[in-house]
C-alpha cells in the first residue's frame, strides 16, 4: 500500500514539476488551471495521509511555515552591484565607446533584456538543492528570506534535468508581482481599510519582508532570473550570458523569454526602442532595459567603477504620461499638521497601473495650475514617484468645473490652520526692501532721485507652500504620528495597521506615542477585527519594540528634518538621549551632516514642553534607548589602522564604491566625513580627484 502511494507521490510530483515548468518557463501550458489545482489536492491529500513520505523539495512545501521572528543577515559569497543608468540613446552609445577604448579591436556582442521593476534576490543551489535565498541588502549583506523564496511557484526547489547540477549555482534575479496580483492585493486591502501599495514593487518589497511565509504562499510572485553569483566548479559556463541562460532553463529556473542578442549597439539601442512602445503588452512592470556584454571573459577584463560593472547599463524609459479628469480633491493630514490636497481621478491606466490618486502638492500649486475640480488634467508618473498632476488642458474646461477653495480650518479637528509661503519668495521680497532703503537713503545723501529695480511682486495665494493644522490636539495627526513611529525603520511594531491606530486613537486608548507601552491586552478585546490571539501579538510586537536602540526611537518620534539619516549621525555623536535633550542648537551642528534646519527643528523639539514630555515619558516608561556603540567614542581602545581618525575620500578607487570605502574605514576604527575640515586627519585620493585633494 504504502509502495504504491510512494510511487504516487512521485509520479504527482514529478508531473507538477512538469507542468511548473511548461506555465512558467516555457509559457506553454498543457492543462487548464483547474486541472492542475486537481493534481495538486491529490498530492497534498496523499502527503497527510502518509506523513512520513513528505520532502523538503515537494511542491505542496511551498504553502509557508510557521513565522518567523526576525531575519538572519547573510553575507553574498559574490557581491550584489548595481547599475548606472542612462536615459538617451546617446548615453547608450558612450557607454558603448567606454568599452570599446577598454577592448580595443574586440567584436562585442549585447545581450538585451526588460530591466524588471521588483526586488532584487540571490538563490543558492547546492548539489542540486535550494539551500538559501536572500534579498541585495546593502550588495554585500542582505536577509535571509529563503522560507518566502520557497513560496514562488516559479522558484525550483531542487534542480532537476538530465544535465547534472553544479556543485554551487547561484543566481541572481528580480523578484516581481505580476499587475493582475497586485490590483487584486490592492483592491483588498482597500475593502480591509488598509493603505494600498503605491506600486508592484513596493508591493514585492513589502511582500517579501513578511514574517509569515504563509501570506507570502497566498501573494503569487514570480521569479525571473538575471544573473549569476557563485558557481562551482568555476568553468560550468563558458559561453557566454545568453549561453547560459538557456543552461538555466533546463534546470527550469525562470529566465526572461525577452532575452535577445545584439550584434552593436545600434542593435541593442533598436530592441530598446521597440519595448519602449511595447512596454505595456508585459504582464508585469518594467522600468526600461537592461544591455549587458555577453562574453564573461569580456566582463572580468572590464571590471566595475565603484558600485557598479562597467559591462551593463540600464536604459530606463521616460516618464509616461496620460489624461483623465479630477473629480474631486482630498485633504490629507500630515504627522506634523501639514494638509496635502490630493486629486481624486476618474482611474486610468498609466506605466502599467490604474491611477485614481495623485499628488497636488500643496494649496500654492493649485492656484499655480489654476486647477477646477472637473477639469482634464495631464498626469505623470516617473519611475517609483507618486503620480503627479503636471498640466490642466484649460481649453476643455467645461461650465460646471468648480474652483477649489483652500480650508480655513482643519479639515479633520477644525483646528485653526497657519499658511506658510515658499522661502524663496520671501527672500526675494526682504532683500529686495532692505536694498531699496539703503538707496533711498543714499539717494537723499546725494539729493538725486532713488534708482530702483521693479519691485518684485507681493506674496500671493500661488506662493502658498503649506497650510498646516497647529492644533496640538489633532486626531489625524495622532494617528500619522503612531503609524510613523511604529514603521518598519522607526520602532518596527509588526501588527499595527492604519485602521488599528486609527480605532485606538478615536477610542482615547492612546493619546500619544508613549501611550502604545501604556495598553493592556484587555483593553484590545472590544476593539472591531481583534481576537485573544491578534490582541496578544500586538502588545508583544509592542513590548519587544522597547528594545530599539537609540538612533530608532529618535527617527521614530517624526521630529521635522530628523530622519533615519541625522538620528545615526546624532545617536552615534551623543550616545544617550539624555545628552541629545541637553544639547546646545551649536553642539548639535557640530556633527558632520547635521546643518542648522536639523539642528534649530531637534532643538526647538526638545526645549517645548509638549514634545519633551513624548521622549520623557518614553524613559519613564522604561525605553532603554541604548546608543551605539560609537567609533570615536571606541577609537581610544580600538586597534583598527584609522583608529580615532577622520578621513575623507576623494576620486573613485577601482573596485570600492563609495559606501564600501565609508565601510572599510569604519570597520578599522575610522570615521569617513564627506567633506575636508579642520578635523580631517586624512585624505585618500583616487582617480580624478577634485577640489578635496587639493584643500
Ligand atoms: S542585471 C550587476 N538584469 O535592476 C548588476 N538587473 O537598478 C546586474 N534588474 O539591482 C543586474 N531587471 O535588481 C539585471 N534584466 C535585468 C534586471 C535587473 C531588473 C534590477 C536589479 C538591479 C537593479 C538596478
Amino acid at each position: 500500500m504504502s509502495r504504491s502511494a510512494e510511487n504516487e507521490i512521485d509520479l504527482l510530483r514529478e508531473q507538477i514539476r512538469r507542468h511548473d515548468h511548461l506555465y512558467y518557463v516555457l509559457a506553454t501550458p498543457e492543462i487548464s488551471d483547474g486541472q492542475y489545482d486537481e493534481l495538486f489536492a491529490e498530492l497534498v491529500r496523499l502527503e497527510d495521509e502518509h506523513p512520513e513520505l513528505k520532502t523538503a523539495d515537494s511542491p505542496t512545501q511551498r504553502v509557508g511555515g510557521r513565522p518567523l521572528e526576525g531575519f538572519e543577515t547573510v553575507t553574498h559569497a559574490v557581491p550584489m552591484l548595481s547599475i548606472d543608468n542612462t536615459y538617451s540613446p546617446e548615453q547608450v552609445r558612450q557607454f558603448d565607446q567606454r568599452i570599446k577604448k577598454l577592448l580595443p579591436d574586440e567584436q562585442i556582442r549585447y545581450v538585451v533584456e526588460p530591466k524588471v521593476d521588483g526586488v532584487a534576490v540571490t538563490l543558492r543551489h547546492e548539489a542540486g538543492q535550494l539551500v538559501l535565498g536572500a534579498t541585495r541588502g546593502n550588495g554585500t549583506q542582505g536577509d535571509d528570506i529563503t522560507v518566502n523564496l520557497r513560496t514562488i511557484r516559479n522558484v525550483p526547489l531542487s534542480l532537476v534535468s538530465e544535465l547534472p547540477a553544479p556543485d554551487v549555482l547561484e543566481v541572481r534575479g528580480e523578484v516581481y508581482m505580476p499587475l493582475k496580483e497586485f490590483e487584486r492585493i490592492n483592491q483588498a486591502r482597500a475593502e480591509n481599510g488598509e493603505e494600498p501599495f503605491a506600486n508592484p514593487r513596493n508591493s514585492t518589497a513589502g511582500t517579501l519582508k513578511l514574517l509569515d511565509s504563509r501570506i507570502v504562499a497566498q501573494r503569487r510572485l514570480q521569479l525571473v532570473v538575471h544573473g549569476l553569483g557563485q558557481i562551482e566548479p568555476e568553468d560550468v559556463f563558458t559561453d557566454g550570458y545568453y549561453a547560459a541562460l538557456q543552461s538555466l532553463k533546463t534546470w527550469s529556473l525562470p529566465v526572461s523569454p525577452y532575452c535577445e542578442q545584439a550584434e552593436s549597439i545600434e542593435q541593442a539601442i533598436a530592441i530598446c526602442d521597440r519595448w519602449e512602445s511595447e512596454k505595456s503588452s508585459l504582464p508585469y512592470m518594467m522600468d526600461g532595459m537592461v544591455i549587458k556584454v555577453d562574453s564573461f571573459v569580456q566582463r572580468q577584463q572590464l571590471g566595475r567603477t565603484g558600485r557598479a560593472p562597467r559591462w551593463c547599463i540600464a536604459y530606463k524609459f521616460a516618464a509616461e504620461r496620460a489624461q483623465t479628469r479630477l473629480l474631486s480633491v482630498s485633504i490629507q493630514v500630515g504627522k506634523s499638521g501639514a494638509l496635502t490636497p490630493v486629486a481624486n481621478l476618474e482611474p486610468v491606466q498609466l506605466a502599467g497601473t490604474t491611477v485614481s490618486r495623485a499628488s497636488l502638492h500643496n494649496f500654492g500649486q493649485i492656484r499655480r495650475l489654476d486647477i477646477h475640480e472637473g477639469d482634464a488634467v495631464l498626469i505623470e508618473k516617473a519611475g517609483e514617484i507618486i503620480p503627479q498632476v503636471i498640466e490642466v488642458i484649460h481649453q476643455a474646461r467645461s461650465e460646471g468645473a468648480k474652483s477649489i477653495s483652500p480650508p480655513n480650518t482643519c479639515p479633520e479637528c477644525n483646528g485653526p490652520v497657519q499658511i506658510e509661503y515658499d522661502s524663496r519668495r520671501i527672500a526675494e521680497i526682504d532683500g529686495y526692501s532692505k536694498r531699496a532703503e539703503r538707496e533711498k537713503k543714499k539717494a537723499e545723501k546725494e539729493q538725486r532721485e532713488p534708482v530702483l529695480p521693479p519691485e518684485p511682486a507681493p506674496l500671493s495665494p500661488v506662493d502658498e507652500s503649506s497650510r498646516i493644522c497647529i492644533n496640538p490636539d489633532c486626531q489625524a495627526q495622532l494617528v500619522e504620528r503612531l503609524r510613523h513611529f511604529v514603521g518598519r525603520n522607526q520602532m518596527d511594531i509588526e501588527g499595527l495597521g492604519k485602521a488599528l491606530i486609527g480605532q485606538l486613537v478615536e477610542t482615547g486608548l492612546v493619546k500619544g506615542l508613549a501611550g502604545l507601552y501604556r495598553l493592556k491586552v484587555e483593553q484590545l478585546f472590544d476593539l472591531e477585527r481583534m481576537g485573544e490571539k491578534s490582541a496578544a501579538n500586538v502588545i508583544d510586537a509592542i513590548e519587544q519594540s522597547r528594545q530599539r536602540p537609540l538612533e530608532r526611537v529618535l527617527a521614530a518620534l517624526g521630529i521635522q528634518h530628523v530622519g533615519s539619516k541625522a538620528s545615526q549621525l546624532l545617536a552615534e555623536r551623543f550616545g544617550s538621549m539624555q545628552a541629545i535633550l541637553e544639547a546646545e542648537p551649536e553642539a548639535l551642528e557640530a556633527v558632520d551632516e547635521i546643518g542648522p534646519k536639523i539642528a534649530q527643528s531637534l532643538h526647538q523639539f526638545c526645549h517645548t514642553e509638549n514634545t519633551r514630555r513624548i521622549v520623557e515619558d518614553l524613559i519613564d516608561l522604561g525605553l532603554q534607548m541604548p546608543g551605539p556603540e560609537t567609533v570615536s567614542r571606541n577609537s581610544a581602545t580600538s586597534m583598527g589602522a584609522f583608529a580615532g581618525k577622520t578621513v575623507v575620500v576623494t576620486g573613485s578607487i577601482d573596485g570600492y564604491s563609495r559606501k564600501d570605502m565609508e565601510e572599510l574605514i569604519k570597520a578599522h576604527g575610522g570615521k569617513s566625513t564627506p567633506s575636508v575640515s579642520k578635523k580631517t586627519d586624512l585624505v585618500v585620493v583616487g582617480e580624478n580627484a577634485g577640489s578635496k585633494a587639493q584643500k
